[in-house]
């Protein structure tokens, strides 16, 4: 595979004024937060509902890329063009998750690690087949006074690397995902502490295994207070942090660096980004979302599996890829939400949790 298309590719994920959205939930994960709404979750629900987020009139103007899961990707819209070709029409790239869920992690204290390496250089084939041009992969990193502990970052980067090797090896963009969890009372210095060690582990073991630094993209959390932390720091501390602690990690050779929202509120995860574009300090990458629940939510929650919902689901998801859009070059402002400016998170998504 040449590396000029990763390249390419790569630097189309973050195209000036786009983000990439993430609607790769398992069917476990999209089950719960349809049957909170109380919408059942069947094939063709879950069909439906993404074929909703991907033909989003205009979104594609704020939109680069869409992460799959399995089921979707083998879906087709609802004249019978499969996913992958109706975003590709759109002028939107093609993803996908290929990890298979962080589960417990033998001999430790609680802490998990992903699976999802045995058999995965066959199914990246069948993915690019299909139409994928890039994949996602999710490491979970849980804080408490006593965690993370090496060992789990350890197996968790090395695995990060194995994906990204065979990925880069098959022609498809990794898109890497350490995620350090915000549950927990910690700091925002604690999270930085932590994000900077598990960011300098992820590129140590990605010069070992021969990574193409130019053919990925980085998906971090941001440097955040725990959500249980009685101090909650404000939007300039984080975007401070954050800055800080990617100019310390990633190397400027990385073409983009595209935030997990992770539970934050919809709001809030814009007024992030936009607040570390805007900072002064030199960026060697361009910074952007790939937000799931902050992409998402109010779009679920306009639709709420109703026909007659279907384009109020839509206006709502073009809304928050608009705000983020414009976030991702620093020019989002607080007026941009119009009569939804201050809209809290529901208390019955706060626990919304990925897999
Ligand atoms: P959230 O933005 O909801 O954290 O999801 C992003 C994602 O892809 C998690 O793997």
């Amino acid at each position: 595979m040449k590396r000029e298309n990763l390249e390419s590719t790569a630097k189309g994920m973050v195209t000036d004024g786009k983000g990439i959205l993430a609607a790769d939930e398992t069917v476990g994960t999209i089950t719960k937060r349809l049957e909170t709404l109380k919408i059942e979750s069947t094939e063709e629900s879950r069909r439906t509902y993404r074929e909703m987020l991907l033909t989003a009139p205009g979104a594609s103007e704020f939109i680069s890329g869409v992460i799959m899961y399995d089921e979707t990707i083998r879906q087709k819209d609802s004249k019978g063009t499969p996913f992958p070709e109706v975003l590709t029409n759109l002028g939107v790239i093609p993803g996908i998750k290929v990890d298979t869920g962080a589960k417990l992690l033998a001999g430790s204290d609680d802490e998990k690690v992903t699976e999802g390496l045995d058999g995965l250089r066959d199914r990246l084939k069948e993915y690019y087949g299909m139409g994928a041009r890039f994949a996602k992969w999710r490491a979970v990193i849980r804080i408490t006074d006593t965690l993370p502990s090496p060992y789990c970052i350890r197996v968790n980067v090395h695995a990060l690397g194995r994906y990204a090797a065979l990925c880069q090896e098959q022609g498809l963009v990794p898109i890497v995902e350490p995620e350090v969890l915000m549950d927990g009372p910690h700091s925002m210095e604690r999270c930085e502490e932590v994000t900077g060690e598990v960011l300098y582990r992820v590129f140590h073991v990605f010069h070992e295994q021969r990574i193409a630094l130019e053919g990925m993209i980085l998906k971090p959390n941001m440097i955040i207070s725990g959500k249980e932390c009685p101090r909650q720091a404000s939007v300039q501390e984080v975007a401070e942090a954050t800055l800080r602690c990617l100019r310390r990690h990633v190397p400027a050779a990385v073409p983009g660096i595209i935030f997990l929202s992770g539970g934050q509120n919809d709001h809030v995860a814009t007024a992030h980004l936009n607040a570390i574009n805007n900072l002064t300090l030199p960026k060697p990458w361009k910074i952007s979302f790939s937000y799931g629940r902050a992409l998402q939510d109010p779009a679920l929650e306009a639709w709420h599996g109703k026909k007659e919902n279907f384009n109020a689901g839509q206006e709502a998801l073009y809304h928050r890829a608009k705000c983020n859009g414009a976030a991702s070059l620093g020019k989002y402002t607080e007026e941009m939400e119009g009569d939804l400016a201050g809209t809290a998170t529901p208390a019955h998504r706060a626990g919304w949790h990925d897999d």
